[in-house]
């Protein structure tokens, strides 16, 4: 088949077979698909040789860029030996050392912080699962069995945000907050308490950061004081609310909800399957604010952006609850078939040591400076009502009109326009509404981050 032939052959095949997540199928039929067949470094080349700047680092999952040689390496190796084993009745290699890896890392990473639990009891069993979702739903069967295990009597719901998303099976779906989202599901999902979003650009009670006083947090408190012998947890995203908007919380709001999970009796949940692993300019957004959940929930970025992984982390004092003889029935009855798939497990090894290797970190400080004074200067323009980030995570909400807020109609599709716009320039951008999402791997070059800029801002000036 001649290259040409074989490229509409992939676009027909595309309609005709697949069904893309969260896409109007009927909108999807009208356009011509990106079909990526390459990657390199920060940029994917689509099937007619068109290289994109990868601003969304593929889903927010890339951070290392495409086809790093270490993470290649290391997957090859693995295969060599062996692709897939069960961590059902047998254990592997690669999960193994990924595990301890792991309970070092995010242990030197968070300060200890006096918990619910006792100060000793730090983040040490690692859960594994494949993908966000999961990991938030092993999070929160945890956190339920654990009060029954301790024989807490009526911890039966959780509290989550406003806002809040954390993934797309049912008990994830249970804990968001995003009603274009989540409403349709509504009659098949478990009841919870829902606390103000921290959303300072359209505070919800009309007042002002500082002056306001996080009076988000004094809402959340009163949901306690009312109910916190029904709450098993709090699941909350540390410090961006990622898919609600790219939304950032205010100086202190995280610690603040750590101290009310803590005063109340609560397991606090952090689920930084968004913000983990360098997004927010440190390894962890909890690290920002000096918390230490109970539970954490980590993905997407382990792996570099490879394959599907997810951890699950819990404190000693919960693993200790599930401890008991065979007849107790104390056992955390969940798992699935690729739980620790040593493929993934090799590649998230290779990911961590590039993170020590190649300085990622100390690499982000000029980019997230360059970044933020981008923002700021893309604050000023007429359509731009607010210009949020942290770290490398950025979301520019574009408005109707700037003194009044009004958004612009969610049919008028404002944020596609930008990013399509974006993309005849060599940008791939996928928006959230009207917000921009920009998010590309930590690896970018300095020179790739001004490119990227500049075709974003020439797209928000051209389209608004
Ligand atoms: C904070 C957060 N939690 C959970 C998820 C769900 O992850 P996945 O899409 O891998 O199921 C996402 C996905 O964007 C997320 O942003």
């Amino acid at each position: 088949m001649k290259l040409h032939d074989e490229n509409s052959h992939l676009e027909e095949s595309d309609k005709k077979y697949l069904w893309h997540p969260f896409t109007q199928m009927k909108d999807w039929l009208d356009e011509k698909p990106v079909i990526i067949a390459e990657g390199r470094d920060c940029f994917i080349k689509d099937i007619y040789g068109r290289w994109y700047l990868d601003a969304v680092s593929s889903m927010w999952i890339n951070i290392h860029g495409h086809r790093k040689k270490e993470i290649d390496e290391a997957i090859k190796e693995q295969i060599d030996r062996i692709s897939h084993s069960t961590l059902l009745g047998s254990s592997n290699v690669p999960a193994i050392k990924l595990a301890e890896k792991l309970v070092q890392l995010v242990n030197s990473s968070l300060a200890s912080q006096p918990r619910r639990v006792s100060c000793s009891s730090s983040l040490t069993k690692i859960f594994f699962s494949d993908n966000g979702s999961t990991s938030v739903e092993v999070a929160l069967k945890m956190a339920f069995q654990y009060w029954m295990h301790k024989g807490v009597e009526g911890k039966h719901t959780f509290l989550s945000l406003k806002n809040a998303y954390h993934g797309d099976t049912l008990g994830a779906v249970s804990v968001g907050g995003i009603d274009i989202f989540h409403k349709t599901f509504r009659p098949l999902l478990f009841k919870t308490y829902n606390a103000p979003s921290p959303y300072c650009y359209r505070c919800e009670s009309g007042l002002t950061y500082p002056d306001c006083k996080t009076a988000c947090l004094k809402k959340m408190e009163e949901i306690f004081r009312k109910h916190s012998s029904e709450i098993s947890a709090v699941i909350i995203e540390p410090l961006v609310q990622a898919a609600g908007g790219m939304i950032v919380s205010p100086c202190g709001y995280l610690k603040g909800v750590r101290d009310l999970c803590t005063k109340y009796n609560v397991l606090m949940i952090a689920d930084e399957v968004a913000t983990g692993f360098g997004r927010t300019g440190k390894m962890f957004a909890c690290e920002h604010e000096d918390v230490a959940p109970d539970i954490m929930c980590l993905s997407k970025g382990i792996t570099g952006g490879y394959l599907p992984l997810a951890v699950t982390i819990a404190t000693d004092e919960i693993y200790n609850a599930f401890l008991g003889e065979f007849k107790e029935m104390k056992t955390f009855f969940h798992g699935h078939s690729y739980t620790g798939n040593p493929l993934a497990c090799a590649a998230a090894l290779a990911c961590l040591d590039i993170f020590e290797k190649d300085e990622t970190l100390k690499n982000l400080e000029p980019k997230v400076e360059l970044f933020e004074g981008w923002l700021k200067e893309i604050s000023e323009l007429l359509h731009v009502g607010d210009a949020r980030n942290k770290g490398l995570m950025a979301g520019v909400e574009l408005v109707k009109d700037k003194k009044t807020k009004e958004p612009y109609a969610w049919e008028e599709k404002m944020g596609w326009k930008v990013s399509y716009h974006a993309r005849e320039n060599g940008v791939f951008l996928r928006p959230l509404g009207n917000v921009i999402v920009i998010m590309p791997p930590l690896s970018i070059s300095i020179e790739n981050l001004k490119q990227m800029l500049k075709a974003i801002k020439d797209a928000i000036i051209a389209v608004t």
